[in-house]
C-alpha cells in the first residue's frame, strides 16, 4: 500500500469522518483548510492531524499527493479556483471532490494547473446524530482523470470501501436514486411517525412500533428485483382501502401516495 500525503478542505460531516479514518488506513493528513477557525476541540480529527487553518490566516501547506475537497457542492468551484490561484495544486497532485451530483470537471482550474481531477462519492449518509465512522463495505462512485481515478480507487480500497467507476453522464441520475433511497424514505418515516402520534402513541412508541414493520419491508424490497414481495392494499389492488387512506391523509401525502399507486397499479400483478 502506497501511503498518501493528504490535504483536506472542508472538515464538516464527511470531512471529519475522513480525517478520523485516513491515519488508520495508512495515510498522512498534512493540512486541513476550513472556512471559519475551529471552535473547541477537534473531536473527529486523528491524533496526528494538523490543526485546521483558514483561507484568511493560512499555514504553509506542504506538497501533498491528494487534496480532498469536502465542502458543500455550491462551494466546490470557488475552492478549486482558490487552490489553483494559491498554487496549492499542480503536476503530481490529485484533487477529488465528494459530491454525488457533480463531476470532476467542476475542478477545472486545478486541472489547468496540472493536477489530475475527479469525483469520489461514498454512497452513505453522514448524519450528525449517528456518530458512525466506518466506511467499510460502502460503495464509492469514482470518475475523472485516469490518475485521479487510480488514487480514488486506492483510497477507497484502503478504507475498506467498494470502489466502482461511474460514467460522468450518469451522475445526476445516480444521485437522484441515492436521494430517493436516503432522503425520501427518511421523510416518509418522519411523516408516518407523526401520523401515529395523532392516534395516541408517544413519538418514542411510534418509532418502536414502526421499526419491525419497516425493517421487514426494507429487507423484502432490497431482495426483490421488482414489486414481488410488496404487501398491503397496493399489492392487493384494494381500491376501497386506498380510497379511505387518501381521504384521511394530508394533501401532500395523499398526492405522493396516489402518484405511486397509479404507477404500481399499472405494474403490479398478483396479491400481497
Ligand atoms: N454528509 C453526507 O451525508 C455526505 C455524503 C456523501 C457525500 N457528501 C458530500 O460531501 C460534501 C460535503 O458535505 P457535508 O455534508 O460534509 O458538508 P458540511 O457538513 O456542511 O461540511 C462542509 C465543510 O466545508 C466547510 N467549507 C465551506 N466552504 C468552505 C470553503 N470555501 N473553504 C473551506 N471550507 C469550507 C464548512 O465550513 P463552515 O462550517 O465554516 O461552513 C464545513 O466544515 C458535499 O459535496 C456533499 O455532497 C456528503
Amino acid at each position: 500500500m502506497e501511503s498518501l500525503d493528504v490535504a483536506l478542505v472542508g472538515p464538516g460531516r464527511l470531512g471529519s469522518v475522513l480525517l478520523h479514518l485516513l491515519p488508520d488506513s495508512g495515510h498522512r493528513v498534512r493540512a486541513i483548510r476550513s472556512r471559519r477557525p475551529p471552535v473547541g476541540p477537534r473531536e473527529n480529527a486523528g491524533p496526528e492531524s494538523p490543526v485546521s487553518d483558514t483561507w484568511d490566516a493560512p499555514e504553509p501547506w506542504p506538497r501533498v499527493d491528494l487534496v480532498l475537497v469536502t465542502v458543500p457542492d455550491r462551494f466546490i468551484g470557488s475552492v478549486a479556483r482558490r487552490l489553483a490561484e494559491e498554487k496549492l495544486v499542480g503536476d503530481g497532485t490529485v484533487v477529488l471532490h465528494t459530491s454525488g451530483l457533480l463531476t470532476g470537471t467542476i475542478l477545472g482550474p486545478c486541472g489547468e494547473s496540472g493536477a489530475a481531477v475527479g469525483s469520489w462519492h461514498p454512497l452513505q449518509s453522514f448524519a450528525p446524530n449517528l456518530g458512525k465512522v466506518s466506511l467499510s463495505g460502502i460503495f464509492c462512485a469514482i470518475e475523472g482523470d485516469r490518475e485521479a481515478v487510480a488514487v480514488g480507487e486506492q483510497l477507497a480500497g484502503d478504507l475498506g470501501m467498494k470502489p466502482w467507476h461511474i460514467e460522468p453522464g450518469a451522475k445526476v441520475l445516480y444521485h437522484a436514486a441515492a436521494a430517493m433511497a436516503a432522503n425520501l424514505s427518511h421523510l416518509l418515516v418522519v411523516e408516518a411517525r407523526r401520523l401515529l402520534t395523532t392516534t395516541g402513541l408517544t413519538g418514542e412508541d411510534a418509532a418502536a412500533a414502526l421499526a419491525p414493520l419497516m425493517h421487514t419491508s426494507l429487507e423484502s424490497a432490497l431482495r426483490a428485483s421488482g414489486l414481488e414481495g410488496l404487501t398491503g392494499p397496493m399489492a392487493r389492488g384494494d381500491l376501497e382501502v386506498i380510497a379511505r387512506h387518501l381521504e384521511v391523509l394530508p394533501p401532500h401525502l395523499a398526492a405522493a401516495y396516489e402518484a405511486l399507486w397509479r404507477h404500481v397499479s399499472e405494474t403490479v400483478v398478483g396479491s400481497g
